[in-house]
């Protein structure tokens, strides 16, 4: 029988973390392991109904708005999250640190009230671990250049990423037990290993 953990993945666009997440449902499925896969925001229909709207190019909202809709995409998916809870191992593209990191270190919203709304929404349920995928500025500047701009959230400066990468690394040196950092400047195989070999201690 293997533990049921809820493992978050994080980190700015184009730092591995869905590549890394889609190794690990492989390897899962080649386990015969049961799991659920879902990201943020989006994941259930209501939530991926709000996923639109906040990301539409066309969308004009202020930050304030910003947060209390990612806030209302994750309400969205308590329920999915809490049906499945220490029932199977849960999987999550983006969670609540993506919050601190986005509107808190990224566009300045009170970490305070993110706090406290996220406590609202979570009460019992507990992340296990979190793999954090961080890029240097070198790569972040090449990837950002190659990439098309998809949503509104793509069309940040590299000063933006950078605050929100160093809001991240703060949260996970604040907690380094539940926390592993992945270097993605380094050959995606090792960390592809990296991560499995750390996923097997976590299960
Ligand atoms: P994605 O491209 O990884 O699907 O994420 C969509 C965007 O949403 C990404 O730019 C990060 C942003 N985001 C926040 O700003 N706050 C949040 O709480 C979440 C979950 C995502």
């Amino acid at each position: 029988m293997s533990k049921k953990p809820i493992i978050v993945f994080e980190g700015i666009e184009g730092s591995g973390k869905t590549h890394h997440i889609n190794k690990i449902c492989k390897y899962l499925d080649k386990k015969k392991i049961s799991y659920i896969k879902i990201r943020e925001p989006g994941g259930s229909i209501n939530s991926e109904k709000i996923r639109k709207l906040i990301l539409n190019k066309k969308s004009k909202f202020n930050p304030q708005t910003d947060l209390l809709l990612y806030l209302a995409a994750r309400s969205e998916n308590i329920n999915l999250i809490r049906r499945y809870y220490k029932k199977k191992i849960i999987l999550i593209d983006r969670f609540t640190d993506s919050t601190i990191a986005y509107q808190h270190y990224g566009m300045g919203v009170s970490l305070n009230t993110i706090k406290i709304i996220n406590k609202f929404l979570l009460k019992n349920i507990k992340i296990q671990f979190t793999f954090l995928n961080i890029v240097n500025k070198k790569n972040l500047f090449l990837r950002l250049k190659k990439r098309k701009s998809l949503n509104r959230y793509d069309q940040f400066d590299m000063n933006f990423y950078n605050k929100v990468q160093k809001g991240y690394l703060k949260l996970a040196k604040s907690n380094k037990k539940f926390y592993k950092i992945i270097d993605s400047n380094s050959e995606i195989k090792s960390n592809e290993k990296l991560i499995i070999d750390q996923l097997k201690k976590i299960i």
